[in-house]
């Protein structure tokens, strides 16, 4: 039995080593953690078990039979973060590059299908060249099997991947179909094909940051939803983005210990400036109304025009989304309503409820959003908070004009709550642009045409140019004194706690791609 207990440990020691000492020691001079040391800050002390720790592959092709090591270059395993559960794997590039073997995929595969059954969420650690090259068409259908297990979690439970290295083909379509994607800065890339294979394709000279890094893609493309100065700062948020949600589409997020008392915030009246051109930060607006220091903002250098993230409001996990005027007046276009549309609908996979911030002057005009297809991409939100059905709440801060009042959450689409502040306003354009199109002969005729569109437009603006002919529709609910919002969308939001709406029976919808 000693001998027996000696070679498991002798195993295990070796399995803990990965690639061994020279190859980590390689990884550690760019600044990486190993994927032990990743574990140990992302899960609560002692919390984790293992899983396939002495799995190896079975390739014999190009030497690889003289090349085994344990766990082949990929720990996996469950553990807790702050007390919860999670399954998680963690790819160690000292090993083939972290390159997808056969049995690497199986294990990942287990973990997976534990992960749906049990309802926990799935945590990928992503440091990986691809398909192992060795391997063949072995290591592609590896890839299809974790593809296949992405779409079917989804939805079921929340999927979180970081990307903590060089990662390639299969390694970035997986991350792809998950929900969140963290990026660190500096030492991890995300291509479908590296830059040398781009300079033989196309003869492009590109460096692996511009073509796949953490800036680019938080800014340029949108693969990204957040990015960390470092392998710790990226375990730091994912743990964070955890924690607004609930382990499963069957539960709810966590409640915080929360008691109401006046939550009077005088700020919020100083906020929207007197000129209706004049920009302001719609994020000041979210610090104003949600529990202090909770909101984590996602996408934050993507399609700027909208603004989307989690935050608590009186201890609740919620999903805020708002058009910001500080960029492009807060329009909406393609990339806005990709972005907004996305995170609606991981809000509503689960159960998080969602608060949507109005002040849009409309879609944005002109031919490449046309020729970029804004309509349909444009419709992608309509649709996603048409179908969500947690409970909505919208407040309109100024501007809703025309289709995008529609849009963002209005009454017509389901939203239960519609509040609007005094500064609204809610019409078809605003009071120049209408008056120029229905007076437009009146204002040639007249003796002097800059008095006269003027004047009409003083008549416009006190016509529509304020939210009491909704409100008395009954699209808005109630105008409120910004002091009060914050009060009142925590009343609004217990209310609707139990809220249930059932759908039409269908097999699924088909949301405009
Ligand atoms: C086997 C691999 C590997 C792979 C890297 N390695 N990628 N081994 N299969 N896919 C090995 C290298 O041979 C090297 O071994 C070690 O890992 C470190 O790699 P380096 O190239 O030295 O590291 P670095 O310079 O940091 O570059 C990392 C990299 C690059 C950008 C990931 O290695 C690379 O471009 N790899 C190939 C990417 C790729 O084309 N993968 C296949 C994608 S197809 P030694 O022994 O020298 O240390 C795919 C299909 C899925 O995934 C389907 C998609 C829909």
């Amino acid at each position: 039995m000693e001998d027996k207990l000696k070679l498991l440990a002798d195993k295990q020691s070796e399995a803990r080593l990965g690639g061994g000492e020279k190859r980590i020691e390689s990884q550690h001079g760019k600044g990486k953690l190993t994927a032990r040391e990743r574990l140990h800050f992302l899960l609560d002390e002692g919390s984790f078990e293992e899983i396939g720790m002495l799995v190896t592959h079975r390739s014999k092709d190009f030497g690889m039979e003289k090349q085994i090591y344990l766990g082949d270059g990929v720990v996996t395993g469950y553990g807790t973060i702050n007390g919860r559960l999670v399954y998680v794997f963690a790819q160690d590039f000292t090993v083939f590059g972290g390159s997808l073997s056969e049995t690497h995929a199986e294990k990942i595969c287990k973990l997976m299908d534990l992960a749906v059954q049990n309802g926990v969420p799935l945590i990928g650690l992503n440091d990986s060249g691809g398909a192992r090259i060795q391997e063949g068409v072995k290591s592609l259908g590896g890839y299809a099997d974790i593809f296949y297990r992405n779409v079917m979690a989804s939805g079921v439970i929340p999927q979180i991947s970081a990307i903590m290295g060089p990662c390639a083909g299969g390694a970035v379509y997986s991350p792809a179909m998950t929900d969140f994607t963290v990026m660190v800065e500096n030492t991890s890339y995300m291509f479908v094909t590296g830059p040398n294979v781009v300079k033989t394709v196309t003869n492009e000279e590109v460096t692996a940051e511009e073509l796949g890094g953490a800036s680019t893609h938080a800014s340029k493309s949108g693969v990204t939803h957040l990015t960390a100065a470092n392998d710790i700062d990226c375990i730091e948020k994912v743990k964070r983005l955890l924690s607004y949600m609930p382990q499963n589409c069957e539960e709810q997020a966590p409640l915080l210990d929360f008691e109401l008392g006046e939550e009077l915030r005088e700020s919020l009246r100083d906020i929207v400036p007197a000129n209706p051109q004049q920009p302001y930060d719609m994020r000041e607006v979210v610090a104003g109304i949600v529990d202090e220091d909770s909101f984590m903002e996602i996408h934050e250098q993507y399609a700027e025009n909208i603004i989307v993230g989690f935050a608590r409001i009186g201890g609740r996990s919620i999903g805020v989304v708002g058009n910001q005027p500080m960029s492009l007046a807060g329009v909406l276009d393609v990339d806005s309503s990709k972005k907004g549309a996305r995170f609606v609908r991981f809000c509503d996979c689960f159960n998080i409820p969602l608060l949507v911030l109005v002040d849009v002057p409309g879609f944005l005009p002109g031919t490449d959003q046309e020729w970029n297809g804004i309509i349909v991409n444009g419709a992608k939100l309509l649709y996603a908070f048409s179908e969500a059905t947690v409970p909505r709440v919208t407040l309109i801060t100024r501007k809703a004009y025309g289709g995008a009042y529609d849009v963002m959450n209005s009454k017509h689409i389901g939203a239960d709550f519609n509040y609007a502040w005094p500064t609204a306003e809610i019409a078809v354009m605003g009071a120049k642009g209408a008056s120029e199109i229905i007076f437009r002969r009146e204002i040639a005729e007249a003796e002097d045409p800059v008095a006269k569109l003027a004047e009409k437009e003083a008549e416009y603006k006190e016509k529509f140019a304020h939210p009491y002919r909704a409100a008395s529709r009954g699209f808005i609910d109630e105008v409120i004194d910004p002091i009060h919002t914050r009060r009142k969308l925590i009343k609004a939001f217990t209310m609707l706690q139990n809220k249930v709406v059932k759908l039409p029976k269908k097999k699924h919808g088909n949301i405009p791609l």
